[in-house]
């Protein structure tokens, strides 16, 4: 670093020492993180290790048209996928929908009045003629929150999250209020399987790729998702199910280590703050330290409290454009860290254009290092729930499938993740790394129309097992139902 007065050199050290978690740390957090793993699948402590009724893998085979409706946070996207007679392949057709940011603090009732709108608008569109003529459509409705589901039909909202706050939703099972908002417009539409974004991309990772164990999201929001058996899932043990049969497990592990633990996740002030301001204090601690919601706002914070209190960056000028809050996302970090001039003049006319403010050097070295340390502390921290979910399961190599916009767009994330894994895990340097995280189909299209498909198959094969509706799938079983 050319020139860098003292002391911002020395504010970056402290600032150092504040982000960097360093490999022993990990290791600790990896190991309480197994603990509240097992916790969950007990009913108890932070993270909900919830059942989701998927019980298999696809094997290729799978065919079938199917909607899917994707509520992911940022964009509302509708799909038609039709699973082909060619093994493992598939069309799908797609439209994306805005949300608008007043619905994700709304009512219940508009959110489902505008999802149905936009499920309407997707069929007239796409199959205008025929809506009148068209056989009820099942539907993989991938809704991204933690929902408690005793069949893979239904989905009690546990809590929101992502900073969404609708009213008449938490506690309630959402399926039957997206049905009726479907029922009114007398859309042919039946939601077959409602499914959380990490299982979708599980699941459609693992029709291409069968060494595929783990499915994670690195975007809005964080979060995995794995196949365990029955037999160690002691919160089922009085549904009498079989031992060795599969479920797939959507940990919801941003909820880790929030409260009631051994608090093991180093957080600054910035962290708590933005806790404490959040729709929902004392949940989500995790993610909120990792996800792409919240990187932005880390950053923002550190930046006025290095103008406002330690009077230390861009001292005579007016931040006004920085004060209110998640005002900068984590594309704002991105495009920092993407800078490629060693004078940093793509970072400062950036900040010159849009937001009025002359950055010295020095100044920009201290915002491009406060960047790249919070990127980093994500992307390791992240590696603590990959590596929890093998070391608990024994999965000595396979691979982890991984969408979201952090994963796919942030610079040097993957590569950071993968070498905190390499130190958690203590793999001999020089070797090809055994557990690959790398990007995955398309989870919450593809990945729920698959879900749907196997759930029409296990029906048909008699197996009725966590469907709550199964006469509105309309197809009979080849062999005898299950007791
Ligand atoms: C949600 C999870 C979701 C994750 C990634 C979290 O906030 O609770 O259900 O998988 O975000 O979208």
């Amino acid at each position: 670093m050319a020139d860098v007065p003292q002391d911002i050199l020395s504010e970056i050290a402290s600032l150092e020492r504040l982000f960097t978690v360093d490999t022993e740390k990990l290791k600790e957090i990896t190991e309480q993180f197994i603990d509240e793993l097992h916790q969950g699948l007990k009913g108890e402590g932070n993270i909900p290790m919830n059942p989701t009724w998927v019980m298999n893998f696809p094997d290729g085979e799978e065919t079938g048209s199917f909607l899917a409706l994707d509520m992911g946070g940022t964009n509302l996207r509708v799909c038609e996928i039709t699973l082909t007679d060619e093994k493992g392949e598939f069309d799908i057709v797609q439209s994306k929908y805005r949300m608008p940011e007043e619905l994700k603090h709304g009512t219940a009732e508009e959110l489902w009045d505008y999802t149905a709108d936009c499920i309407e608008q997707f069929i007239e569109y796409h199959h205008e003629d025929e809506r009148d003529n068209l056989d009820t459509i099942p539907l993989g409705f991938t809704f991204s929150y933690p929902a408690t589901q005793e069949h893979i039909d239904n989905g009690v909202l546990q809590r929101w999250t992502k900073g969404w706050a609708v009213e008449g939703v938490e506690g309630e099972d959402v399926v039957p209020q997206l049905e009726k908002a479907l029922k009114e417009r007398n859309l042919p539409v039946t939601v077959a399987a409602l499914i959380n974004d990490t299982t979708g991309t599980l699941i459609a990772s693992a029709y291409t790729d069968q060494s595929m164990r783990i499915g994670c999201i690195f975007g809005t929001g964080h979060n995995g998702a794995y196949l365990e058996t029955c037999g160690n899932i002691p919160k089922l043990k009085h549904m009498n199910l079989p031992d060795d049969m599969h479920m797939v497990i959507n940990c919801e592990y941003g909820a880790f280590n929030s409260k009631g633990q051994h608090p093991v996740l180093p957080k600054t002030q910035y962290d708590v703050m933005i806790d404490e301001t959040s729709p929902r204090p004392g949940q989500q601690a995790y993610e909120k330290m990792t996800s792409g919601l919240y990187l932005g706002e880390i950053f923002r914070l550190a930046m006025l409290d290095l103008h406002d209190n330690k009077k230390i960056l861009l001292a005579d000028q007016d931040l006004k454009a920085f004060r209110t809050p998640f005002c900068l996302d984590a594309s704002f970090l991105s495009f920092i860290e993407e800078d490629p001039f060693e004078n940093l003049s793509e970072t400062q006319d950036m900040l010159n254009d849009k937001y009025g403010i002359k950055a010295a050097r020095p100044e920009l070295e201290l915002l491009r290092r406060l960047a790249e340390l919070i990127g980093t502390r994500s992307a390791r921290l992240c590696a603590c729930g990959i590596a929890a979910i093998c070391k608990m399961k024994g999965f000595d190599s396979c691979h982890v499938g991984a969408d979201g916009s952090v994963f796919n767009k942030y610079p040097h994330f993957k590569q950071r993740n993968a070498k905190a894994l390499r130190e958690i895990l203590d793999w001999q340097k020089g070797k090809k790394d055994p557990v690959v995280v790398s990007s995955s189909e398309d989870g919450s299209g593809v990945g729920a129309a698959l879900i749907a498909a196997l759930t029409v198959k296990r029906i048909k094969a008699g197996n009725k097992y966590g469907i709550q509706d199964v006469s509105k799938f309309n197809v009979t079983s080849d062999s005898k139902p299950d007791p």
